[in-house]
């Protein structure tokens, strides 16, 4: 299998599970709090390290307690931890997350050293970029470095696949250095202020990134499944059945699914298939990393499910 690389954002979550979200002025008690380690870029590579693939993290934490157990938690998942800085005198980034009976959450970040991320890191990292077969990147740290770790990627000639999330309207640049987008429904409307609730809407929203330079859209509708559109060709592949308890980081799997895939070699479809299932099972589970799933319990989803 290629090696993956993974450019991004690393959060401690604060997850307090409560019967419904609050409301302005309110206080709640939840039922329970947990501490896990997060943020799309970590979630994206523990998962695929739980999938059984070589991958490698660039990003930021910082000189805080948090900072040394999350690097920790990288070394004893399998992950190669040689593109991460300690950075001095900031705190790592956190995430407070709201996780409602229904598996729904709301999250607010402080993004502490993930902001530190700068264009050099990307460029100190560029000899460990061009090795790797797929390169993982989000919107969790500063554009000028994710765009600069895309841009080193891409002439490379390395698979680049952007999780666009938090969303935010980005220039058109970014998406020529895109292989994959992988929007959910929000995101993508987000990105091209235009509607994306139903399947038309959504192909047409998703073409217009590819006008942008997008080779690939892959548009995450929930449990409905995924929605693939190219320049000529658009089709949904269908999702899997779960009980969802929490819904944090599901996003995260599937591109961690999508990547390990495209890594190991697998037809787009089957590794949209594995990227759906590890992102399915990731909702059965409280937490973003511990939720992550074995490649064998994903397989397992996808052949009970066939
Ligand atoms: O995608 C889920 C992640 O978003 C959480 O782990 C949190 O840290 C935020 O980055």
């Amino acid at each position: 299998m290629k090696k993956i690389c993974v450019f991004g954002s690393l959060n401690i979550d604060m997850t307090i599970f409560v019967p419904h979200f609050n409301a302005p002025g309110e206080t709640l008690t939840g039922t329970g709090m947990s501490i896990f380690t997060g943020g799309k870029g970590g979630n994206q590579a523990v998962a695929c390290a739980r999938l059984g693939a070589p991958v490698k993290m660039i990003g930021c934490l910082g000189d805080d307690a948090n900072g040394g157990m999350y690097y920790d938690t990288l070394v004893k998942e399998g992950v190669d931890v040689s593109g991460l800085r300690r950075c001095e005198n900031i705190t790592s980034g956190i995430a407070f997350i709201e996780v409602v009976p229904e598996g729904e959450n709301r999250i607010a970040l402080a993004v502490g050293a993930n902001g530190l991320l700068t264009p050099e890191v990307a460029r100190d990292s560029e000899a460990a970029i061009a090795e790797c077969g797929v390169y993982m990147t989000q919107l969790e740290n500063p554009l000028e470095a994710i765009m600069e770790g895309m841009r080193i990627a891409h002439d490379h000639g390395v698979t680049v696949v952007l999780d666009p999330a938090p969303a935010r309207p980005l220039p058109d640049q970014i998406f020529g250095l895109c292989d994959i987008v992988t929007p959910n429904e929000t995101e993508l409307n987000i990105l091209t202020g235009m509607p994306t609730d139903t399947v038309d809407e959504a192909v047409a929203a998703a073409r217009s990134l590819i006008a942008r330079g997008a080779k690939l859209v892959l548009n995450k509708r929930g449990a409905a499944g995924v929605l693939l559109v190219t320049a000529d060709e658009c089709r949904m592949i269908p999702g899997f059945k779960v009980e969802a308890v929490d819904t944090t980081a599901a996003g995260d799997s599937f591109n961690a699914g999508l990547a390990v895939g495209l890594a190991d070699g697998l037809a787009i479809d089957d590794a949209i298939r594995l990227a759906n299932a590890t992102g399915a099972i990731s909702t059965t589970r409280l937490g973003a990393q511990p939720a992550m799933p074995t490649r064998e319990q994903a397989e397992a989803l996808i052949k009970a499910q066939a």
